[in-house]
Parts: structure tokens; C-alpha cells; sequence
């Protein structure tokens, strides 16, 4: 199904920063040598510097230059390079952004569709919209005008219904666009069409036939330069709050009524809003975290967290673990176990499902695992007991492996998608204010009680698994991480 998309122009704040150069500047053009961006769409940039338009489109070219090593059509490129414009928005300027709504005014070279995407601080999001609003650059008549709110949407649930009442004084919710950019990975969106359009999986998917639930990324990376960045919003907030419940709430959502916007959107605000709260009282069994020590990643010696920070105090985790309970009558008992960390021994991102023992037990700890692996391999893989042919009635695990993704498709990133669904107009990869609202009221006492704890945090070698005492989270004791997608991932 592709969409129609209107004459538009996308005006990009934060031109120049990091999220800009890898990947909004390189999926634009990916979406110009694919022939999906319309004629006359023109793309502004809008940054703090001055800079002429040559310069920019030089620096534009650099971007590409970078991230296309093989090179790239050139005439793909001149089209592309001609969409371009700068417009210079110092913060000293009190009439920057009458400038910009004089430059963009000129019909003759700006198609009036508008989009915006805010790359940019997020205290700066609500004085983006208003200073638009008040040059009367939000307004829709003839013409759509869209903002694109970049991650996070506040910082807690107070926070982001500031944010939500500063924007909404000026936009209508259908303009409002928020990221999170996990909606646009082609494996995310598979999970709703496998899960729904296949007869065989939707009528085990309840807590008849399934024992537990682990949605786990975990990244070998640590937290890089960003370090006074995760310092202030640690593993809970970055992942599990945004990316995670996500990916949960497309998990165990009902089926929608329709694949509609609203239809996919309605369906996981209702699943989000059905997880239970987090009984803080109860935290140490409902909630894990820990920070990465020193230790090694492919062999290279890398250093710990608060070494890196230059901070031993800190409680802020790399590595949190909850545990949670969807309150419908699918999922009534079962444990969903989600978990995020960097610096673990492997980069998985994963679905997996065990389903509950089977009425003949031939070993004890026989087990029928799902998994849908959701980055780096998109794939889906049933784990089966059968015999080992011999003499003996033994069995072992088998795994049915089957790749949602082949050699030959297109790679497209998540960016590039979404920045297609803005300019379509179809926000159902986008989160509704509804989604944003209840994923921080899941989080936040959580993350208040863990501020509140001053006591040190436990540690985990950088490159090991899980740490043992993650497991006190677990409701029975066979319930374990699910450490590897291979076969043999849960011993
Ligand atoms: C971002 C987080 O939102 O997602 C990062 O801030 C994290 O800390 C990243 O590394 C993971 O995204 P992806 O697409 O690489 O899995």
C-alpha cells in the first residue's frame, strides 16, 4: 500500500546537528534515488550559524559523502542538492522567524504543505512551536502544516503534559507527530501483520499456552560521548520507557479493528493503559538495576560506567530489568519481563515467548520457545522438542529458523520510513499523546524510587550477561533470561 504524497516542504531545525547529518539528510536522499519524494518537494535547513547556500549544499554533500562510501547516481544528486535551502535562525534574532516565514512564503520556489522537524534541544520543542505559531507559520487552511516532536516527550508524565498543553495551544493533535523511532523498523511493524495475519500464532497467543514473556534489547556499545546525557536519563527512561513498551504494547495488543492510524494507535493505548502499576512497595521483586564495571567487549579492554562518567556516586542505571502484568483477560498471570542494557555480552534485540510444558514432560526441562528477533537478524524461530533417532525415547530442542528479512530486500532505515509516513500524513508510526502519557506513568515511581536510593548500585562486567542477581524479578524458579537467540540461548 504506498500513499499519495502532497507538494511539500520540510523545514528541518537542528540542520546541522548529529541526528541531521546520519540520518535525516542521508534517508532523504535514499528516498529521492527511490523515486519517492514528489517533484517539487524543497527541504530548508534551519540552523544557529549563518551560512550561503553553497556552502550548505557542500556540507550537505559531506553527509552524503559519508554515509554513501560506494558513492551515488549523480543525477539523483543534483536533483536532490537543488531541494536544498539554509535559513539562518541565530537565537540573538528577535525576527528570525518572520525571516523564515518571509523566505518560506516565496510560492514560486516552497511548496505551502509544512512540515517541521524539530531536531533540536527538547527544552527547546514548546519555543520552536510557539515562535511558529506566532508567525502564523502552524496555521492550516489551505495547507497541512505538521511539527515532528524528536524523543523524549518529556521527561516524566508532569513533563510531558506541560509540553503537550504548551504545543496544543497551538497545533491540533492530528499535527503533532512524536518519534519514536522504533515504530519505523520494518521488524516492529511485522509483528502486528505476523501475529495477525497468520491463523496458527493468534490462537496460542494467550495466557492458555504461554508461560512468560521477554522483550530484551541489549547493546554491546556503552554510553559513548553521551555521557552527561544518560547521566540525567539513565536505561529506564531511554529504552524501556519509549522503544520497549512499545514493542510490548505491539506484542500483546488486541487486534485493531482496522490497520487505520487510529485503529493501530487506539488498540496500544489500550494495552499500555492495562499494564498494571508497579507496586513500589513491592519494587525489588518487580524491578532490577545495575550499572556496567569494567571488563572486556570483542576482546578490548573497555572501562565502567562511573569511570567514564568521572562520578562514583551516581545510581544511574545501564541496565534495568521490570517486570510487568497486563490486566485483560488474555494476559491475566502472565509476566512480561522486559530488560535493557549496554555493555552486555551481544547487540540483540528480540521477542521471545516460552509457552508452558507440555502435558508429556520427557526431561524436565523441556520448553517451547518463540522468538522473533527484531535487530540484527528479523527473524522468527519456533524451538520444538523431537526425538533423537536412536533406540531410546530421548528428545532435544530443534529450532524451525525462517528470516523475516532476505538478502534481496530493501534496507530501509527507520528514519527514512518515517519521514515518509510524515510527509503521507499517516501518523499511525508516530505516538499518540494518549501512548506517550501512560508509558511515562508506568515509569516514573520507578524512577523516582531509584533516584531516591542512594545506595550503590550493583555492578556487571561490561561483556558478561545478564547479572545472577537480575533473576530475583522472576515469579517461579524456571523462569530464566533467555540470554541468546540460538539455539541452546536459554540454558
Ligand atoms: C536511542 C537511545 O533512542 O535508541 C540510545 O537513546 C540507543 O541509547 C538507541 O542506543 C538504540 O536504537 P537502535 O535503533 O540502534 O536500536
Amino acid at each position: 500500500m504506498t500513499n499519495k504524497i502532497d507538494p511539500c516542504t520540510l523545514v528541518l531545525f537542528g540542520a546541522s546537528g548529529n541526528l541531521a547529518r546520519v540520518k535525516l539528510y542521508p534517508g532523504l536522499f535514499r528516498l529521492d534515488m527511490l523515486g519517492r519524494l514528489p517533484d517539487d518537494m524543497k527541504i530548508v535547513g534551519v540552523g544557529r550559524q549563518l551560512v550561503d547556500l553553497e556552502a550548505w549544499r557542500a556540507d550537505i554533500k559531506s553527509m552524503l559523502d559519508t554515509k554513501f562510501k560506494k558513492g551515488y547516481d549523480q543525477k539523483v544528486f543534483e536533483r536532490f542538492i537543488a531541494r536544498n535551502f539554509y535559513h539562518a535562525n541565530p537565537p540573538t534574532d528577535p525576527d528570525a522567524f518572520a525571516k523564515l516565514k518571509t523566505t518560506l512564503s516565496d510560492e514560486s520556489v516552497f511548496p505551502q504543505n509544512l512540515a517541521y522537524f524539530l531536531s533540536v534541544r527538547p527544552v527547546d520543542f514548546a519555543p520552536v512551536v510557539e515562535s511558529l505559531a506566532n508567525v502564523g507559520l502552524t496555521q492550516e487552511d489551505k495547507y497541512w502544516r505538521r511539527v515532528v516532536i524528536e524523543k523524549p516527550f518529556g521527561t516524566d508524565l508532569p513533563s510531558a503534559k506541560e509540553l503537550q498543553a504548551a504545543i496544543t495551544k497551538h497545533l491540533k493533535e492530528s499535527q503533532i507527530y512524536r518519534i519514536d523511532h522504533y515504530l519505523g523498523k520494518s521488524a516492529l511493524q511485522n509483528i502486528l501483520l505476523q501475529r495477525f495475519t497468520n491463523t496458527v500464532l493468534e490462537p496460542i497467543w494467550n495466557n492458555q499456552y504461554i508461560d512468560h514473556v521477554q522483550i530484551t534489547n541489549t547493546e554491546m556499545l556503552g554510553v559513548g560521548d553521551r555521557t552527561q546525557f544518560y547521566d540525567s536519563t539513565g536505561a529506564l527512561r531511554d529504552m524501556l520507557q519509549s522503544h520497549i513498551l512499545q514493542t510490548l504494547a505491539l506484542t500483546a495488543m488486541e487486534q485493531p479493528k482496522d490497520l487505520s492510524p487510529e485503529g493501530v494507535r487506539d488498540a496500544k493505548i489500550k494495552l499500555l493503559e492495562e499494564i498494571r502499576p508497579i507496586p513500589v512497595n513491592a519494587l525489588e521483586k518487580h524491578a532490577f538495576r545495575a550499572q556496567y564495571a569494567a571488563g572486556e567487549i570483542n576482546g578490548e579492554k573497555v572501562p565502567g560506567y562511573l569511570e567514564e562518567l568521572g562520578n562514583q556516586d551516581s545510581v544511574v542505571e545501564t541496565y534495568a530489568a521490570l517486570k510487568l502484568f497486563i490486566d485483560n483477560p488474555r494476559w491475566k498471570g502472565v509476566p512480561f519481563y522486559i530488560r535493557t542494557a549496554k555493555r552486555l555480552h551481544e547487540a540483540d534485540t528480540r521477542i521471545s515467548i516460552r509457552f508452558k510444558k507440555a502435558p508429556l514432560q520427557i526431561n524436565d526441562q523441556d520448553q517451547n520457545w518463540l522468538i522473533i528477533g527484531i535487530q540484527p537478524r528479523e527473524c522468527i524461530k519456533l524451538e520444538v522438542q523431537s526425538k533423537i533417532p536412536g533406540l531410546d525415547i530421548q528428545t532435544r530442542t530443534i529450532q524451525l529458523d525462517a528470516a523475516n528479512r532476505w538478502d534481496s530486500d530493501d534496507s530501509v532505515d527507520a528514519y527514512e520510513a518515517l519521514l515518509l509516513n510524515l510527509m503521507q500524513g499517516d501518523n499511525s508510526n508516530y505516538l499518540h499523546i494518549s501512548e506517550a502519557e501512560a508509558q511515562w506513568r508506568l515509569v516514573d515511581p520507578v524512577v523516582k524510587a531509584w533516584a531516591e536510593d542512594k545506595h550503590p548500585v550493583h555492578q556487571y562486567p561490561a561483556g558478561s550477561r545478564d547479572p545472577e542477581a537480575s533473576k530475583v524479578i522472576f515469579e517461579a524458579e524456571d523462569q530464566f533470561w533467555r540470554y541468546s537467540i540460538e539455539l541452546g540461548g536459554d540454558k
